[in-house]
Parts: C-alpha cells; structure tokens; sequence
C-alpha cells in the first residue's frame, strides 16, 4: 500500500481559476520525491495541500492511515504537529531564540515528537549538521547556510513521517546547498524517511529517486497558460 497517495486533487484559491488538476501521485514509504517546476506553478500550493494548510477543492489525499481530507482543522493541526517536518524557502527560524530552541520548537508543539527524541538524539544531529560550537548562540548571528541547517534539524526533531521541503536551497550558494542536499540525504536514509522536495533547479534532481514535473503531473489550465506565456 502507498504510504501517500493523491487522487483526483482538484483546487483552486476562492474566486480564482483552477490551480491545481492531479489524477494520481503515489509514494511508498521512504522514497523521496523531487518535483520540479518554473515558478507560478503551484508547487508550494501542493505542498501546502500536504500538509493540511489548505484544503482540497475536491479530491482525496491520504498519509498513512490519515485520509487529511476528511479531517477537520483542528484534527489537521494536530496530525501536522504530530507527523510532518516542514522546510521552507525562508528558513522561518524565530531570529532570537538560540539554535536548540529553534530546533525544540516542533516538540512544544506535540507530545507525540517530544517523546521520539531525547536531549541526547538532538545534540547528535546538531553535530552532524555541523552547528556543535554555536548552539547556545541566537539564530541571527549565523551565516545563511548555517541558518538553513537549523531549519533541516528542527524539521527532523521527533522522527516526522514525512519531510516536505519548499525550495530550501533557493537562497543558498553552491556550496551550501551541496552540504545541505548532503546532510538531507544521509538522514532520510538513516530514519527511511518519505520526503517531497520541490524546486525549479534541476541540479539538484539527481538526489532523489523519483521525479516529476509538476507541469506534466498537473492537468488544470495553469499549465497550458503558463507555458504558452513563457513561449512568447
Ligand atoms: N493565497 C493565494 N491566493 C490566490 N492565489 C494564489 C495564492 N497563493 C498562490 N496563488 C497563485 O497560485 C499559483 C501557484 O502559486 P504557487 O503555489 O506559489 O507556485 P510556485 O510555488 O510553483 O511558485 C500562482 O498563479 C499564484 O499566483
Ligand atoms: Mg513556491
């Protein structure tokens, strides 16, 4: 049985067109996904479906057990909590707070994450990323690769089901975004994690097992739109 699976995903933003038109995506677990598309075309508008941020127009999204659309908001908030680890394009870190209370905020927020780790599983993953000598120091004294590394550990704390991943890289150069991909790679493969990555830069595709385009997976007008707009 796949571990996610889409089926018939419409959606569209109140009063807007048609964004989204997915007949069928499926994940088994631990498999990591990249989707790649130019921008406009509703990555982060799917992502934010899996996540339960959104909610589909029509159609069926289940993780595990969870059939998310049938859940309420409330419920929703609770299985994200719960199961999901969420890097984003901006990092999102809270500037004053030190690196261990970035990455222990997933924790405040689920009992469940708070018992799948301890103290010990944490400073080990901060070692891991590379941040040991600057752990107590507030998150806007560090570098931008370094802040996006956080970002990844808080995402990881409490052993998520699923990681899904906005376009961590964009702001990063080469070189931090190949330690980045780097580090990604090997926890995914220690804790067989299921991960959906979506991003425009190509580059990074051969870090993944699966790939798709989202303008070819996604069936709406959006699509054909945009790329005849691109084509002028
Ligand atoms: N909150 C919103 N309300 C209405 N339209 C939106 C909203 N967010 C995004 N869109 C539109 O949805 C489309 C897809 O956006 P998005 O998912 O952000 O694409 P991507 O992440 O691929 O750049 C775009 O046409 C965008 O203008
Ligand atoms: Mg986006």
């Amino acid at each position: 049985m796949s571990f996610l699976k889409i089926e018939s995903l419409e959606f569209k933003y109140p009063k807007g067109p048609t964004i989204l038109s997915i007949p069928h995506l499926s994940l088994e677990e631990g498999q990591g996904l990249f989707l790649y598309g130019p921008s406009g075309h509703g990555k982060s508008t799917l992502l934010n479906l899996i996540a339960g941020v959104l909610a589909v127009t029509s159609g069926e999204i289940s993780i595990g057990e969870t059939k998310l659309h049938q859940l309420s908001a409330g419920k929703k908030d609770k299985w994200r909590g719960d199961n999901l680890g969420y890097v984003f394009q901006q990092f999102n870190l809270i500037p004053y707070l030190s690196i261990f209370e970035n990455i222990m905020l997933p924790c405040q927020f689920s009992k469940e994450r708070k018992l799948k780790t301890s103290d010990k599983e944490i400073h080990e993953l901060i070692e891991r990323m590379n941040l040991s000598s600057f752990i107590h120091r507030p998150v806007k004294d560090l570098s931008i690769g370094q802040q996006q590394r956080v970002a990844l550990c808080r995402a990881l704390v409490g052993k998520p089901k699923l990681l899904l991943a906005d376009e961590p890289t964009s702001a990063l150069d080469e070189k931090n975004t190949t330690e980045l991909m780097n580090l990604l790679k090997e926890e995914r493969a220690k804790n067989q994690l299921t991960t959906i990555f979506v991003s425009h830069d190509l580059r990074l595709k051969p870090y993944f097992d699966i790939h798709h385009s989202l303008v070819d997976l996604n069936q709406s007008k959006l699509s054909d739109s945009k790329m005849e707009a691109q084509n002028v």
